[in-house]
């Protein structure tokens, strides 16, 4: 249940305002950073990765949510724009080191921002870097792990993830299947 009402007339400006939507700002662009790379891994056939990108944007577009319900608490205006233009046109290999500094990043700015959020005593907002920091976390451990798998293994490594499903937990099927055709 929303406890919180738009802002009427200029919004409150505030430093713990402030690195909300700088947060805000950056999970917007990891979001359409996520999805250009979702929707061009699933052209060059590695679906099994498009898919693991389509869920993180996912987990982005929760962020940018919360930050801005927070915003709103406060009674200021959540940010509407990206912080960085989306690169399109990355090769596969180029995508999980990319994207680990993408989130190493997030780490980083969101403790700092934590840090700022205690000294203004606003545990609340604090606690929201805290969670998030931790889903971070997560998506920088995942593309550690493939960029790592890439280094090391190379062609080999790139043969086994490509083909599978770019739908996350979608069920494996056939071509034909795909297509809206009953399969034989
Ligand atoms: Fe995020
Ligand atoms: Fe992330």
């Amino acid at each position: 249940m929303k406890t919180h009402k738009a802002p009427a007339g200029k919004a409150t400006e505030s430093p713990v305002i402030e690195v909300l939507n700088k947060a805000r700002s950056a999970e917007l662009a990891a979001i359409t950073q996520y999805m250009a790379q979702h929707y061009g891994l699933d052209d060059a056939d590695y679906g099994q990765v498009a898919a693991q990108l389509k869920l993180i944007a996912i987990d982005e577009m929760r962020h940018a949510e919360l930050f801005a319900e927070r915003v709103y608490e406060l009674h200021g205006l959540p940010a509407t724009e990206p912080d960085l233009k989306a690169v399109k046109g990355q090769k596969v290999q180029e995508v999980p080191g990319f994207d680990a500094c993408l989130e190493i990043k997030a780490i980083a700015d969101y403790n700092a921002f934590m840090q700022l959020c205690l000294q203004h005593r606003d545990g609340q907002s604090a606690k929201l870097f805290e969670t998030i920091i931790a889903e971070e976390q997560a998506h920088l451990t995942y593309f550690e792990n493939v960029r790592d798998h890439i280094q090391d293994l190379g062609a080999a490594y790139l043969a086994q993830i490509a083909g599978g499903p770019a739908e996350a937990g979608a069920p494996a099927q056939g071509f034909v299947a795909s297509q809206g055709k009953p399969a034989a």
